[in-house]
C-alpha cells in the first residue's frame, strides 16, 4: 500500500492511469443520464461531506459513478466487489486523476479482498454502496459498534438483496437499505440485456469459439438467464433452459426454448452458463455426464454455482489453455471439461462487464438512491426499501430524452376513461 499526496490506495500499477482515463471518458459518452445527474450534483452538492464506501466491479462505468458521487460532495472510497473484475488501468486513473482512494487489484487473493473490505470500513462510512452484500455483512458481523454510524446502504445485485432479506428476517438489519437491483430501470435492462450480451462476450473472448450450431445450456431463466438465452439464440446457438420454478420454465417453453432437467441437459450441452444466484447448480454428477470438451462458466454473482470442489476431486490438475480457460480431465472417463474464469462472473473476468449505456441506468439508480438516503437521513425505517417508482420513471424518461426518442402522453379523455368504471360494453 502506498500514497500519492494524501490519497491512500492499493492498485496494481499507478502508471496505467493514462489509458484508464481515456477509457473512462470513452464510457462516459454512453452514459448521458449519469452525466446529467453529475452536473446537477456538482451544482447542488447534495452529498456534501458524506463518507461513502462503494464496493463494486472497478470498471470504466463504476468510475463514472464515482465521479458523480464526488461531484455531489461525497468522500468516496472504492473497493472491488469481485477479485477478478477489476480493470487495473481504471483503478489507477481514479487515484491519480480524480484523487479517489481505490483498493482493488485484478486477481487479488481472497485475503487481499477481505483486507480491502476492512480497510474501507476503517473509514467509518455513513453510506455503503454494496454489490453482493459483503461489506454490509462484514460490518454487521465484525463491527457492531460502527453500525449506528450508517445512514443506510444500497445494493446492486439480486444475490445481495437475497442476503439482505435474510438479514432482515434474522433481525440484524438495523438500518435502511435501497434495493437498487429491484428498480425496473435496473433489472429489466442491466440483468437482461447487459448480462445477455456481456456473458456471451466473455465466453467468446476467452475461447474464440463459434456459438452457432452449439447446444448452449442456460441454468436459471430469471432476468439474467432470459438475456443470455435470447442473445445466444440470436447468434445461432440451440438454447436449452433448466429451471426449478414452474412459471419460469413455462415462460422459457413459450419463448421457444427446450426445457429439461440439468441431469439430462448435462449429457448434450456443448456450453453451460449458470445464472441462478444459487449453490452447486452444476454438481459433480452433472460434470460426470458431460461430453468431452464441454465448456462451463458462470455469470451469477458468486463463484459457487459450479461445484468446482467436486470437479477437482474427479479430475487431474487443470491445464491452463488460454487466459481464463482451464481444462480438467476427468479421471474415470478421460473426458475433458473446460472451466472459464475460475467459475467467477465470466462477463467481468474475461470481458469488460456490461456496456456503458446499460450501466448508465443502473448507476443513475445508485446515485439517486444515495441522494435519497442522505435526504431522508433518520426518516426511513430499517429494512429493505424500493426506490420510489417516480425515480424509476424519471430515469427511463431521461434515457429516452438522451436517445432522442419521444413518446405519447395520455389525453384528458383517456385519463378520465381509465380512471372511471361506468363505461363498459
Ligand atoms: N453477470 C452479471 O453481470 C450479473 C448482473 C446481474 C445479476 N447477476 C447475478 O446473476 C444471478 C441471477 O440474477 P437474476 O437477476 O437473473 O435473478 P432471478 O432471481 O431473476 O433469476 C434466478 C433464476 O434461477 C432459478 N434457479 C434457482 N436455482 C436453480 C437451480 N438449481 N437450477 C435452475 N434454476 C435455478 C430461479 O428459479 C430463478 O428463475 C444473481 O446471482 C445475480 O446477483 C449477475
Amino acid at each position: 500500500m502506498s500514497a500519492t499526496g494524501s490519497v491512500e490506495f492499493d492498485v496494481k500499477d499507478i502508471g496505467l492511469a493514462k489509458q484508464g482515463k481515456q477509457r473512462i471518458e470513452w464510457a462516459e459518452r454512453e452514459m448521458p443520464v449519469l452525466r446529467l445527474i453529475r452536473e446537477r450534483f456538482a451544482e447542488e452538492k447534495p452529498l456534501n461531506g458524506t463518507k461513502l464506501v462503494a464496493c463494486a466491479h472497478i470498471t470504466t462505468e463504476t468510475a463514472n459513478l464515482a465521479r458523480a458521487l464526488q461531484a455531489g460532495g461525497a468522500e468516496a472510497i472504492l473497493i472491488a466487489s469481485n477479485p477478478l473484475s477489476t480493470q487495473d488501468d481504471v483503478a489507477a486513473s481514479l487515484v491519480s486523476d480524480w484523487g479517489i482512494p481505490v483498493y482493488a487489484i485484478k486477481g487479488e487473493s481472497t485475503e487481499t479482498y477481505n483486507r480491502h473490505v476492512r480497510t474501507a470500513l476503517d473509514s467509518h462510512p455513513e453510506i455503503i454502496i454494496d454489490d453482493g452484500s459483503d461489506v454490509v455483512a462484514t460490518l454487521i458481523k465484525e463491527r457492531g459498534d460502527q453500525v449506528k454510524e450508517l445512514v443506510g446502504s444500497t445494493e446492486e445485485t439480486t444475490t445481495g438483496i437475497q442476503r439482505l432479506k435474510a438479514m432482515e428476517i434474522a433481525g440484524v438489519l438495523t438500518f435502511p437499505t435501497i434495493a437498487v437491483n429491484d428498480a425496473q430501470t435496473k433489472h429489466f435492462f442491466d440483468n437482461r440485456y447487459g448480462t445477455g450480451q456481456s456473458t456471451l462476450d466473455g465466453i467468446i473472448r476467452a475461447t474464440n469459439i463459434l456459438l452457432a450450431g452449439r447446444n448452449l445450456v442456460v441454468v436459471g431463466y430469471g432476468w439474467c438467464g432470459k438475456g443470455v438465452a435470447l442473445r445466444a439464440r440470436g447468434m445461432g446457438a440451440n438454447v436449452i433452459v433448466t429451471e426449478i420454478d414452474a412459471i419460469k420454465a413455462v415462460e422459457a417453453v413459450m419463448d421457444g426454448f427446450r426445457v429439461m432437467p440439468i441431469a439430462e441437459a448435462a449429457a448434450i450441452g456443448d456450453i453451460f452458463v449458470t445464472v441462478t444466484g444459487n449453490r452447486h447448480v452444476i454438481d459433480g454428477d452433472h460434470f460426470a455426464r458431460m461430453k468431452d470438451g464441454a465448456i462451463v462458466c458462470n455469470s451469477g454473482h458468486f463463484d459457487l454455482e459450479l461445484n468446482l470442489v467436486a470437479l477437482r476431486g474427479m479430475a487431474a490438475d487443470p491445464v491452463t489453455m488460454r487466459p481464463f480457460v482451464e481444462e480438467y480431465k476427468v479421471k474415470a472417463t478421460g473426458r475433458r471439461i473446460v472451466v472459464l474464469g475460475e467459475g467467477r462472473l465470466i462477463n467481468l473476468a474475461a470481458a469488460e462487464g456490461h456496456p456503458a449505456s446499460v450501466m448508465d441506468m443502473s448507476f443513475a439508480n445508485q446515485a439517486l438512491s444515495v441522494e435519497y438516503l442522505v435526504k431522508n437521513k433518520g426518516k426511513l425505517a430499517p429494512g429493505v426499501h424500493l426506490l420510489p417508482p417516480e425515480v424509476d420513471t424519471e430515469i427511463a424518461s431521461l434515457k429516452l430524452q438522451a436517445l432522442g426518442i419521444s413518446i405519447d402522453t395520455l389525453t384528458a379523455e383517456q385519463i378520465e376513461y381509465i380512471s372511471s368504471w361506468e363505461t363498459g360494453t
